[in-house]
Protein backbone atom coordinates (compact mmCIF):
# COMPACT_ATOMS: atom_id res chain seq x y z
CA UNK A 1 0.00 0.00 0.00
CA UNK A 2 1.20 3.66 -1.12
CA UNK A 3 0.77 4.84 2.13
CA UNK A 4 1.91 8.17 1.15
CA UNK A 5 -0.84 8.78 -1.56
CA UNK A 6 -3.36 8.57 1.25
CA UNK A 7 -5.01 11.70 2.42
CA UNK A 8 -5.58 11.07 6.31
CA UNK A 9 -5.90 7.93 8.76
CA UNK A 10 -9.38 7.09 8.28
CA UNK A 11 -8.88 7.34 4.51
CA UNK A 12 -5.58 4.84 4.93
CA UNK A 13 -7.74 2.24 7.53
CA UNK A 14 -10.56 2.55 5.45
CA UNK A 15 -8.84 1.08 2.65
CA UNK A 16 -6.80 -1.30 4.46
CA UNK A 17 -10.13 -2.52 6.23
CA UNK A 18 -12.10 -3.27 2.62
CA UNK A 19 -8.77 -4.45 1.03
CA UNK A 20 -9.71 -7.60 3.14
CA UNK A 21 -13.75 -7.68 2.13
CA UNK A 22 -13.01 -9.44 -0.99
CA UNK A 23 -14.87 -12.64 -2.01
CA UNK A 24 -15.23 -14.87 -5.01
CA UNK A 25 -17.21 -17.45 -3.73
CA UNK A 26 -20.70 -16.93 -5.09
CA UNK A 27 -21.93 -19.19 -2.35
CA UNK A 28 -20.66 -16.82 0.53
CA UNK A 29 -21.61 -13.60 -0.97
CA UNK A 30 -24.26 -12.86 1.31
CA UNK A 31 -22.47 -13.87 4.28
CA UNK A 32 -19.36 -11.14 2.81
CA UNK A 33 -22.37 -8.55 2.03
CA UNK A 34 -23.03 -8.06 5.55
CA UNK A 35 -19.46 -8.19 6.81
CA UNK A 36 -18.87 -5.03 4.33
CA UNK A 37 -22.65 -3.59 5.36
CA UNK A 38 -21.29 -3.38 8.47
CA UNK A 39 -17.59 -2.55 8.48
CA UNK A 40 -18.95 0.46 5.67
CA UNK A 41 -18.44 4.01 6.80
CA UNK A 42 -19.85 5.69 9.61
CA UNK A 43 -17.54 4.97 12.56
CA UNK A 44 -15.19 6.44 14.09
CA UNK A 45 -12.77 4.34 13.50
CA UNK A 46 -10.88 5.30 17.18
CA UNK A 47 -9.35 1.66 18.02
CA UNK A 48 -7.15 1.49 14.90
CA UNK A 49 -6.49 4.75 15.49
CA UNK A 50 -5.11 3.80 18.64
CA UNK A 51 -3.10 0.97 17.12
CA UNK A 52 -1.39 3.45 14.35
CA UNK A 53 -0.89 6.23 17.10
CA UNK A 54 0.93 4.46 19.69
CA UNK A 55 2.69 2.65 16.99
CA UNK A 56 4.17 6.10 15.72
CA UNK A 57 4.89 7.28 19.37
CA UNK A 58 6.85 4.22 19.96
CA UNK A 59 8.71 4.58 16.95
CA UNK A 60 6.83 1.80 14.65
CA UNK A 61 5.60 1.97 10.89
CA UNK A 62 1.81 2.22 9.64
CA UNK A 63 2.36 -0.45 6.96
CA UNK A 64 3.48 -3.07 10.00
CA UNK A 65 0.75 -1.50 12.42
CA UNK A 66 -2.09 -1.61 9.42
CA UNK A 67 -3.33 -5.16 9.58
CA UNK A 68 -3.51 -5.14 12.93
CA UNK A 69 -5.59 -2.06 13.02
CA UNK A 70 -8.09 -3.62 11.09
CA UNK A 71 -8.02 -7.07 13.40
CA UNK A 72 -9.20 -4.49 16.01
CA UNK A 73 -11.95 -2.68 13.88
CA UNK A 74 -13.20 -5.80 12.91
CA UNK A 75 -13.77 -7.06 16.83
CA UNK A 76 -15.17 -4.08 17.38
CA UNK A 77 -17.76 -4.32 14.29
CA UNK A 78 -18.79 -8.18 15.52
CA UNK A 79 -19.13 -6.61 18.46
CA UNK A 80 -21.48 -4.46 17.38
CA UNK A 81 -23.70 -6.69 15.58
CA UNK A 82 -24.21 -9.18 18.42
CA UNK A 83 -24.81 -6.18 20.53
CA UNK A 84 -27.74 -5.03 18.38
CA UNK A 85 -29.38 -8.08 18.51
CA UNK A 86 -32.51 -8.93 19.44
CA UNK A 87 -31.24 -11.41 22.68
CA UNK A 88 -28.88 -8.29 23.18
CA UNK A 89 -29.64 -4.81 23.46
CA UNK A 90 -32.03 -5.13 20.88
CA UNK A 91 -31.17 -2.18 18.67
CA UNK A 92 -32.43 -1.68 14.78
CA UNK A 93 -30.12 1.01 13.88
CA UNK A 94 -26.26 1.35 14.00
CA UNK A 95 -23.99 3.63 12.50
CA UNK A 96 -26.56 5.69 10.39
CA UNK A 97 -28.13 2.57 9.02
CA UNK A 98 -30.79 -0.52 9.91
CA UNK A 99 -28.59 -2.71 11.76
CA UNK A 100 -27.57 -6.05 10.32
CA UNK A 101 -29.94 -8.06 11.40
CA UNK A 102 -32.74 -5.90 10.13
CA UNK A 103 -31.10 -6.29 6.93
CA UNK A 104 -29.14 -9.68 6.30
CA UNK A 105 -32.05 -11.41 9.36
CA UNK A 106 -30.38 -12.74 12.69
CA UNK A 107 -28.49 -15.94 11.27
CA UNK A 108 -26.55 -14.10 8.76
CA UNK A 109 -25.66 -11.47 11.43
CA UNK A 110 -24.77 -13.55 13.59
CA UNK A 111 -22.41 -15.51 10.86
CA UNK A 112 -21.38 -11.83 9.92
CA UNK A 113 -20.12 -11.46 13.62
CA UNK A 114 -18.34 -14.74 13.96
CA UNK A 115 -16.32 -14.00 10.55
CA UNK A 116 -15.32 -10.89 11.63
CA UNK A 117 -13.49 -12.18 14.07
CA UNK A 118 -11.74 -14.71 12.23
CA UNK A 119 -10.73 -12.82 9.85
CA UNK A 120 -8.99 -10.54 12.71
CA UNK A 121 -7.18 -13.75 13.71
CA UNK A 122 -6.37 -14.47 10.17
CA UNK A 123 -4.42 -11.49 8.76
CA UNK A 124 -2.70 -10.71 12.54
CA UNK A 125 -1.05 -13.75 11.95
CA UNK A 126 -0.77 -14.05 7.93
CA UNK A 127 2.99 -14.61 7.13
CA UNK A 128 3.37 -11.60 5.56
CA UNK A 129 2.32 -9.29 8.51
CA UNK A 130 4.20 -11.78 11.28
CA UNK A 131 7.22 -11.57 8.85
CA UNK A 132 6.97 -8.00 8.42
CA UNK A 133 6.38 -7.00 12.16
CA UNK A 134 8.91 -9.88 13.27
CA UNK A 135 7.13 -12.77 15.21
CA UNK A 136 7.82 -12.34 18.60
CA UNK A 137 5.53 -8.76 18.74
CA UNK A 138 3.05 -10.10 16.32
CA UNK A 139 2.29 -13.09 18.23
CA UNK A 140 2.47 -10.84 21.78
CA UNK A 141 -0.31 -8.51 19.76
CA UNK A 142 -2.75 -11.93 18.90
CA UNK A 143 -2.50 -12.77 22.78
CA UNK A 144 -3.81 -8.90 23.75
CA UNK A 145 -6.16 -9.06 21.49
CA UNK A 146 -7.63 -12.75 22.44
CA UNK A 147 -7.03 -11.94 25.79
CA UNK A 148 -9.26 -8.61 25.77
CA UNK A 149 -11.93 -9.45 23.39
CA UNK A 150 -12.71 -13.02 25.47
CA UNK A 151 -14.11 -13.72 28.52
CA UNK A 152 -11.83 -11.73 30.50
CA UNK A 153 -12.91 -8.90 28.27
CA UNK A 154 -15.20 -7.47 25.99
CA UNK A 155 -17.44 -10.60 26.17
CA UNK A 156 -17.08 -10.88 30.22
CA UNK A 157 -18.22 -7.08 29.92
CA UNK A 158 -21.19 -7.83 28.02
CA UNK A 159 -22.43 -11.04 30.05
CA UNK A 160 -22.04 -8.20 32.84
CA UNK A 161 -24.15 -5.62 31.07
CA UNK A 162 -26.76 -7.73 30.54
CA UNK A 163 -26.90 -9.17 33.91
CA UNK A 164 -26.88 -5.44 35.51
CA UNK A 165 -30.10 -5.38 33.65
CA UNK A 166 -31.95 -7.52 36.17
CA UNK A 167 -30.47 -5.34 39.18
CA UNK A 168 -29.82 -1.97 39.82
CA UNK A 169 -26.08 -2.33 39.82
CA UNK A 170 -23.37 -0.39 41.85
CA UNK A 171 -21.38 1.76 40.73
CA UNK A 172 -18.07 -0.81 41.47
CA UNK A 173 -20.35 -3.40 39.14
CA UNK A 174 -21.07 -0.07 36.41
CA UNK A 175 -16.95 0.09 36.46
CA UNK A 176 -15.97 -3.31 35.86
CA UNK A 177 -18.85 -3.45 33.22
CA UNK A 178 -17.33 -0.84 30.84
CA UNK A 179 -13.56 -0.86 31.98
CA UNK A 180 -14.47 -4.81 30.25
CA UNK A 181 -16.84 -4.33 27.85
CA UNK A 182 -15.38 -0.59 26.38
CA UNK A 183 -12.30 -0.45 28.25
CA UNK A 184 -10.81 -3.89 26.68
CA UNK A 185 -11.22 -3.38 22.81
CA UNK A 186 -9.62 0.28 23.90
CA UNK A 187 -6.50 -1.41 26.15
CA UNK A 188 -5.74 -3.69 23.31
CA UNK A 189 -5.60 -1.21 20.54
CA UNK A 190 -3.20 1.21 23.07
CA UNK A 191 -1.13 -1.52 23.69
CA UNK A 192 -0.51 -3.41 20.64
CA UNK A 193 0.41 0.06 19.00
CA UNK A 194 2.92 0.36 21.60
CA UNK A 195 4.17 -3.63 21.27
CA UNK A 196 4.49 -2.68 17.74
CA UNK A 197 6.38 0.51 17.81
CA UNK A 198 8.87 -0.96 20.27
CA UNK A 199 7.80 0.34 23.69
CA UNK A 200 9.59 -0.75 27.01
CA UNK A 201 7.10 -2.91 29.26
CA UNK A 202 6.85 -0.06 31.64
CA UNK A 203 5.58 2.47 28.11
CA UNK A 204 3.44 -0.65 27.63
CA UNK A 205 1.82 -0.38 31.04
CA UNK A 206 1.40 3.53 30.51
CA UNK A 207 -0.28 2.70 26.91
CA UNK A 208 -2.90 0.34 28.98
CA UNK A 209 -3.33 2.96 31.84
CA UNK A 210 -4.14 5.91 29.01
CA UNK A 211 -6.73 2.77 27.18
CA UNK A 212 -8.10 2.04 30.68
CA UNK A 213 -9.01 5.92 31.39
CA UNK A 214 -9.98 6.11 27.36
CA UNK A 215 -12.26 3.22 27.89
CA UNK A 216 -14.47 4.48 31.08
CA UNK A 217 -14.65 8.19 29.91
CA UNK A 218 -15.80 6.49 26.36
CA UNK A 219 -18.50 4.52 27.64
CA UNK A 220 -19.34 7.19 30.06
CA UNK A 221 -20.07 9.93 27.24
CA UNK A 222 -21.49 7.44 25.30
CA UNK A 223 -24.06 6.96 28.20
CA UNK A 224 -24.37 11.06 28.14
CA UNK A 225 -25.23 10.54 24.48
CA UNK A 226 -27.59 7.82 24.53
CA UNK A 227 -29.53 10.52 26.86
CA UNK A 228 -28.92 13.86 25.44
CA UNK A 229 -28.69 13.43 21.69
CA UNK A 230 -31.00 12.18 18.29
CA UNK A 231 -30.89 8.83 16.37
CA UNK A 232 -30.04 11.20 13.53
CA UNK A 233 -26.73 12.10 15.18
CA UNK A 234 -26.04 9.31 17.09
CA UNK A 235 -26.75 7.07 13.91
CA UNK A 236 -27.96 4.61 16.79
CA UNK A 237 -31.27 4.67 18.40
CA UNK A 238 -31.02 7.14 21.87
CA UNK A 239 -32.86 5.39 24.88
CA UNK A 240 -31.72 2.13 24.71
CA UNK A 241 -30.40 2.05 28.02
CA UNK A 242 -33.57 3.38 29.62
CA UNK A 243 -35.44 0.90 27.59
CA UNK A 244 -33.70 -1.97 29.09
CA UNK A 245 -33.25 -1.07 32.12
CA UNK A 246 -29.25 -0.85 32.06
CA UNK A 247 -28.22 1.38 35.15
CA UNK A 248 -25.03 3.13 33.77
CA UNK A 249 -22.99 6.14 34.83
CA UNK A 250 -25.51 9.06 33.94
CA UNK A 251 -28.55 6.96 35.80
CA UNK A 252 -26.33 6.62 38.92
CA UNK A 253 -24.92 10.21 39.58
CA UNK A 254 -26.65 12.12 36.33
CA UNK A 255 -25.37 14.02 33.35
CA UNK A 256 -23.38 16.90 35.23
CA UNK A 257 -21.45 14.42 37.55
CA UNK A 258 -20.68 12.45 34.98
CA UNK A 259 -19.13 15.34 32.77
CA UNK A 260 -16.89 16.24 35.28
CA UNK A 261 -15.44 12.16 35.71
CA UNK A 262 -14.77 12.45 31.93
CA UNK A 263 -12.91 15.29 32.18
CA UNK A 264 -11.18 13.69 35.09
CA UNK A 265 -10.06 10.59 33.28
CA UNK A 266 -8.82 12.30 30.33
CA UNK A 267 -6.81 14.36 32.20
CA UNK A 268 -5.41 10.91 33.67
CA UNK A 269 -5.26 9.54 30.34
CA UNK A 270 -3.02 12.80 28.97
CA UNK A 271 -0.87 12.15 32.15
CA UNK A 272 0.15 8.56 30.94
CA UNK A 273 1.69 9.56 28.09
CA UNK A 274 4.41 11.85 29.80
CA UNK A 275 6.17 8.11 29.62
CA UNK A 276 6.44 8.21 25.74
CA UNK A 277 9.92 10.71 25.08
CA UNK A 278 8.59 11.19 21.41
CA UNK A 279 5.72 13.94 21.12
CA UNK A 280 2.59 12.88 21.91
CA UNK A 281 0.19 15.97 20.45
CA UNK A 282 -1.90 13.46 18.61
CA UNK A 283 -3.17 10.97 21.41
CA UNK A 284 -3.42 13.80 23.41
CA UNK A 285 -5.47 15.61 20.91
CA UNK A 286 -7.81 12.31 20.33
CA UNK A 287 -8.54 11.86 24.29
CA UNK A 288 -9.38 15.64 24.59
CA UNK A 289 -11.70 14.97 21.25
CA UNK A 290 -13.39 12.11 22.68
CA UNK A 291 -14.39 13.78 25.89
CA UNK A 292 -16.25 16.44 23.54
CA UNK A 293 -17.63 14.52 21.35
CA UNK A 294 -21.18 14.89 19.81
CA UNK A 295 -21.50 10.77 18.50
C1 LIG B 1 -19.82 2.01 20.22
O1 LIG B 1 -18.50 2.28 19.86
C2 LIG B 1 -19.85 0.96 21.28
C3 LIG B 1 -19.25 1.38 22.53
C4 LIG B 1 -18.22 0.78 23.01
C5 LIG B 1 -19.81 2.47 23.29
P1 LIG B 1 -18.12 3.52 18.93
O2 LIG B 1 -18.78 4.76 19.48
O3 LIG B 1 -16.65 3.54 18.76
O4 LIG B 1 -18.85 3.11 17.58
P2 LIG B 1 -18.46 3.50 16.07
O5 LIG B 1 -17.37 2.54 15.67
O6 LIG B 1 -18.00 4.93 16.04
O7 LIG B 1 -19.71 3.25 15.30
C1 LIG C 1 -21.59 -1.83 23.92
O1 LIG C 1 -22.05 -0.85 24.78
C2 LIG C 1 -20.19 -2.11 24.05
C3 LIG C 1 -19.81 -3.24 23.15
C4 LIG C 1 -18.92 -4.09 23.53
C5 LIG C 1 -20.40 -3.41 21.82
P1 LIG C 1 -23.43 -0.20 24.32
O2 LIG C 1 -24.46 -1.24 24.14
O3 LIG C 1 -23.74 0.96 25.18
O4 LIG C 1 -22.99 0.33 22.87
P2 LIG C 1 -24.01 1.06 21.87
O5 LIG C 1 -24.58 2.25 22.59
O6 LIG C 1 -25.05 0.06 21.49
O7 LIG C 1 -23.13 1.47 20.72
MG1 LIG D 1 -24.83 -3.15 24.87
MG1 LIG E 1 -25.93 -1.37 22.57
MG1 LIG F 1 -24.66 2.78 24.49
Amino acid sequence: MKVSFLKNDIELIESSLFSYLNNDNELINKLFDSMRYSVDAGGKRIRPRFVLEFSRLCGGDDDTALPFACALEYIHTYSLIHDDLPCMDNDDMRRGKPSNHIVYNEDTALLAGDALQSLAFEIMSAPETVDRAGASKAVRCINTLACFCGAKGMVGGQVIDLENEKKEATYEQVLECDDLKTGGLIKAACVMGAILGGADDSQIAMAEKYGKCIGISFQIMDDILDITSTDEELGKPVGSDLENNKTTYVSLFGIEKCRQMVDELTDEAIKALDSFDDDSTALKNIALSLANRKK
